[in-house]
């Protein structure tokens, strides 16, 4: 098996070679997942395990990648509590009935996750009999999942998610916590089903929580996580958007790496965070709407910042966008290639 990318989440990585894989690299930008896409709903492509596993291993097809993300979503977890997801063209994932009312969290039934959410431990055991890369399990950090299931949908400003953390408090971490226990249950199955790391989504807490509210609504809960399952040995990556200024909070969740979006120059964050995490990012998506010779540069400025550091993944900030061309992904994969090998300049 391919190690690099362990090797890096464990700081311990001296080959000279750097690890890259794309957040949402089995996505939409891809021929080959639109021709699926076109006969089967998202909801069903995930829910089939035989299909789920062939899309996790499209862009390993396309590119040199050095690990597999399983095909999934973060919102499965919703799912799973009893809240109704449908995922709408052109639009997202929308919960039709979306909390309303603080005293519905008491009807989320913390679920068996082997049985509402066993499709998912199929997928990993099927993918692991074809893969030589590590594959990552996923979930979304509780406060990412809590905002779209009070929301309803994606959302500008997250207004009610914010009313019911300042007028509610307590019930709202009552309903992080719920998230949080059911989370722990569904990468600890995860884990067993055989992936090699997870990756803990928190898409809108660096955005939205203030810089006083960060610590109790996003790194405490993703701590508790990454404590429920420290003792598997896996590692843990808190991917954070909007996290710039949040770098040290995210440290104090003991996770072993920290990914984070363009906002940031990742080797002043080294200096700040320390030797002890892996650092994972951090090209903005829209570089690789440039013409090659300028992704080449960026991806070259970019590896050479974090030149022989033992602990970098590189990556994008965020997820790859749907009309990004598939000239430009082989760009970037082949600069980062090139660079490793050539371990220079
Ligand atoms: O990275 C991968 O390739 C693995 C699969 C993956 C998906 N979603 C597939 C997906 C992962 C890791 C996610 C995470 C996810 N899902 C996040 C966190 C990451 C982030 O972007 O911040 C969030 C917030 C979601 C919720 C979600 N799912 C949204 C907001 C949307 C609609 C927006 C969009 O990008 O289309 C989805 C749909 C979704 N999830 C698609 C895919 C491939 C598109 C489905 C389609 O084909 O229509």
């Amino acid at each position: 098996m391919n190690k690099l990318l362990l090797d890096a989440l464990h700081c311990q990585n001296d080959s000279g070679k750097v690890p890259i894989w794309i957040m949402r690299q089995a996505g939409r930008y891809l021929p080959t997942y639109r021709a699926i896409r076109k006969k089967h709903s998202f909801q069903s492509m995930y829910r089939n395990a035989e299909l789920a596993s062939e899309i996790t291993l499209l862009p390993l097809h396309e590119f040199d990648l050095d690990a597999a993300i399983v095909f999934s979503d973060i919102l499965v977890v919703a799912e799973a509590l009893g809240m109704e997801l449908h995922f709408v063209d052109q639009k997202g994932p929308v919960f039709p009935s979306p909390l309303s009312h603080v005293k519905e969290i008491d009807l989320l039934a913390v679920p068996q996750v082997t049985q509402s959410l066993g499709y998912v431990a199929e997928t990993i055991k099927i993918l692991k009999r074809h893969l030589t890369v590590p594959l990552i399990g996923f979930c979304g950090s509780p406060f990412t999942i809590a905002s779209y299931m009070i929301e309803g949908q994606s959302s500008k400003d997250f207004k009610k998610t914010k009313q019911w953390l300042f007028q509610q408090p307590d019930a709202f971490q009552q309903l992080l916590e719920k998230i949080s226990e059911t989370t722990i249950q569904y990468l600890l199955m995860q884990i067993s089903a055989g992936v090699d790391a997870i990756q803990i989504f928190e898409s809108w807490g660096g955005q939205l929580l203030a810089y006083t509210q960060f610590s109790a609504f996003s790194v405490h809960y993703v701590a508790k996580i990454a404590n429920a399952v420290r003792h598997t040995g896996i590692p843990v990556i808190y991917f954070s958007k909007g996290s710039a200024a949040f770098a040290q909070e995210m440290t104090q969740s003991n996770v072993h790496a920290l990914s984070l979006d363009w906002s940031c120059n990742l080797s002043h964050i080294r200096k700040i965070v320390g030797s002890q995490v892996a650092l994972q990012g951090n090209l903005d998506p829209h570089v690789l709407y440039s013409p090659i010779s300028t992704i080449q540069q960026e991806a070259h400025s970019l590896l050479t910042s974090m030149r022989l550091d033992p602990g970098y993944v590189c990556n994008l900030g965020h997820g790859i966008l749907p009309d990004t061309p598939m000239d430009a992904v082989k760009a970037l994969v082949e600069k980062v290639k090139s660079y490793e090998t050539s371990k220079n300049r």
